[in-house]
């Protein structure tokens, strides 16, 4: 049996190296290294893809969440909440704007942002006043969408801006709406070991609104106007590379595939492990495009003793997230303290996730669900 990876990005390559390695010397041929014609074809496989009416490409996950603010006019004084169960970028760049995060904690099952405990946060922020509430940034963790279905009614009810983080669950979905096209504005990261990930940095922005689409275009170009040297905006430079359009337009050909490929090893952890472990639970109607299959242990003691023993065997594994973000030195500022948010707190004792990929071998997932469960056995 081949060693196991926890994302296996070469073996991706060989299969569509030819074919890459083509689209890349088609860029270095026509030479339109920044915003050539595969940015803008990429943007519409993207945007049809999704279900949006529009697709911003940018330099990455992070940008697109930081150009969507700014394309709200977020800043100083404004409120945007979120959960403390991310990866830093989510709140990183809310605070980068001068912006206040709010975090609320997540729901026990999918790990995603607790409506109820969303509506109680901000309920409170407006009768504070020292905060204007603007934006909710809900993410769907691990590939799972959160739940719209609850968090654009609550959107609607206090009139702020949803912003949905989908850096890890582009072609996840509830029924038959894709993600990335929730609330007013989606963000997705193609940084390499995302579902759909690229040969170096990037990120794009949904939206079915014309008005931020046109805003979006102009900061990812540093506020550009009509003409090259007429600034209308504070911008960034924000753009994709044409040659990872090149790429990605190459990997969109088999995503359907990859994703159907990462549903069915999910499936098979789940049936595995269920009984042993708490999988990441997927409510009815919902599809997880499984950037990372996480479980949890439980407790860390027991989580030291499944990824040592899964590592003595050559198996990676990693802890997303270790530390919830109210905790992080980055957000001292904010004065949160252990405790605020219980469930995050205590879910990041206990998850891990392990590799995931779509060309993991029915042998490859017996092998590291058999090692799971002899650790269960050896822990009671
Ligand atoms: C939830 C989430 N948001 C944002 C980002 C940022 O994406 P990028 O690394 O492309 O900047 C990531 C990347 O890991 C992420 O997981």
């Amino acid at each position: 049996m081949g060693k196991i990876k926890f994302v296996d990005l070469k073996y991706q390559y060989q299969i569509l190296q030819v074919r890459i390695n083509k689209a890349i010397q088609k860029v270095l041929n026509h030479g339109q290294y920044i915003q050539g014609s595969e940015v803008f074809e990429l943007e519409v496989k993207l945007a049809t893809y999704s279900g949006t009416k529009y697709c911003v490409s940018c330099s990455s996950g992070t940008d697109a969440l930081l150009m969507s603010l700014m394309a709200q006019g977020i800043g100083p004084g404004n409120a945007v909440f979120t959960t403390p169960f991310t990866f830093i970028a989510t709140a990183e760049v809310i605070q980068l704007l001068g912006a206040t995060p709010i975090f609320v904690d997540i729901v026990d099952e999918t790990f995603n942002i607790d409506s109820s405990k969303l509506e109680i946060a901000i309920d409170k922020c407006q009768s504070n006043a020292e905060l204007i509430p603007k934006a909710i940034i809900p993410v769907d963790i691990f590939g799972l969408p959160a739940n719209y279905e609850m968090i654009e009614k609550i959107g609607k009810k206090f009139n702020l801006c949803i912003i949905e983080d989908a850096a890890q669950s582009f072609g996840g979905k509830i029924k038959n709406k894709k993600a990335c096209s929730f609330g007013d504005i989606g963000t997705t990261s193609f940084f390499p070991s995302k579902p759909l990930g690229g040969y170096g940095d990037g990120g794009a922005i949904f939206t079915n609104d014309s008005g931020i689409a046109e805003k979006l275009i102009s900061i990812r170009n540093h506020g550009q106007g009509k003409s090259k040297y007429n600034n209308i905006l504070m911008g960034l430079n924000g753009r994709l590379d044409t040659i990872q359009a090149a790429i990605l337009l190459e990997k969109m050909k088999i995503y359907p595939e990859e994703l159907g490929q990462r549903i069915a090893i999910a499936k098979k952890y789940t049936n595995n492990l269920d009984q042993y472990f708490t999988c990441q639970h997927v409510p009815d109607g919902y599809e997880s495009a499984w950037s990372q299959f996480s479980i949890l242990a439980l407790n860390s003691k027991e989580r030291s003793i499944c990824m040592k023993k899964l590592k003595d065997s050559g198996i990676p594994t990693a802890i997303y997230y270790p530390k919830p973000l109210h905790l992080q030195e980055a957000f001292c500022n904010l004065d949160y303290a252990l405790g605020d948010f219980p469930v995050s707190e205590s879910i990041s004792q206990q998850i891990f996730s392990l590799p995931m990929h779509p060309y993991l071998t029915d042998d490859n997932i017996n092998n590291i669900c058999e090692i799971l469960i002899s650790c269960k056995e050896l822990v009671e």
